[in-house]
């Protein structure tokens, strides 16, 4: 079965690098641009049809994660994020090397600095501004703790960046549909 999940809308076709990888069951529609060796996992949604997305070089979307545009601004995503697994992504910014824990709730307007760590199922409301290189927690977010870059979290969120990078490769060269 060869299934298509890039998708023109209104004349906006995606960009995506050639070094990216975007497995066939995620799904990219219109105004979006992905960066080089971004890795895209399956079920991930982006979908740029009301305003467009950005997503910085070296950055993962993990499985079932969803990235929606708005008319008010452009969604921009720097290098090197983390967004992990079902995370939900209506945010205007997530700057650099910030981490998206599995599950987070990031609302409409919201803005993510750059190192700063949200936590797993954290809600982060409408229009909330954080600052760099602090982690979030909890419903709605609050500031928990900063997270210093030599941190045991700091350096596990580096290494899903490296395995998700190096996933890339590997899916190009050995991932085989079975019957
Ligand atoms: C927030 C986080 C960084 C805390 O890690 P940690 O410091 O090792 O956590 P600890 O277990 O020592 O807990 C520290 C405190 O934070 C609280 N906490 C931890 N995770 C939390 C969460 N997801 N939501 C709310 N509070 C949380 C703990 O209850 C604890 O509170 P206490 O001091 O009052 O008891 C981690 O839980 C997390 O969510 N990481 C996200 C990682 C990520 O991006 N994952 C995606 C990978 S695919």
């Amino acid at each position: 079965m060869n299934i298509i999940t890039i998708y023109e809308l209104g004349g906006k076709k995606p960009e995506i690098a050639s070094t990216a990888y975007v497995h066939p069951q995620a799904s990219v529609i219109g105004d979006v641009k992905i960066g080089e060796r971004v890795f895209v996992a399956p079920m991930a949604s982006i979908r740029g049809d009301r305003g467009r997305i950005e997503i910085g070089d070296e950055t993962n979307v993990q499985d079932g994660a969803i990235i929606h545009s708005d008319q008010a601004f452009v969604t921009k995503i720097g290098q090197r994020v983390n967004i992990g697994h079902n995370a939900t992504i209506h945010a205007e910014c997530i700057e650099d090397n910030a981490a998206i824990g599995m599950g987070a709730v990031l609302m409409i307007g919201s803005k993510v600095a750059r190192g700063v760590m949200i936590a797993n199922s954290a809600l982060l409301h409408n229009k909330t501004v954080t600052e760099p290189n602090k982690i979030y927690a909890g419903i709605p977010a609050k500031y928990l703790r900063d997270i210093d870059p030599g941190s045991d979290a700091r350096k596990a969120i580096d290494r899903y960046l490296e395995d998700y990078i190096e996933s890339i490769e590997d899916y190009r060269e050995n991932l085989r549909e079975t019957a």
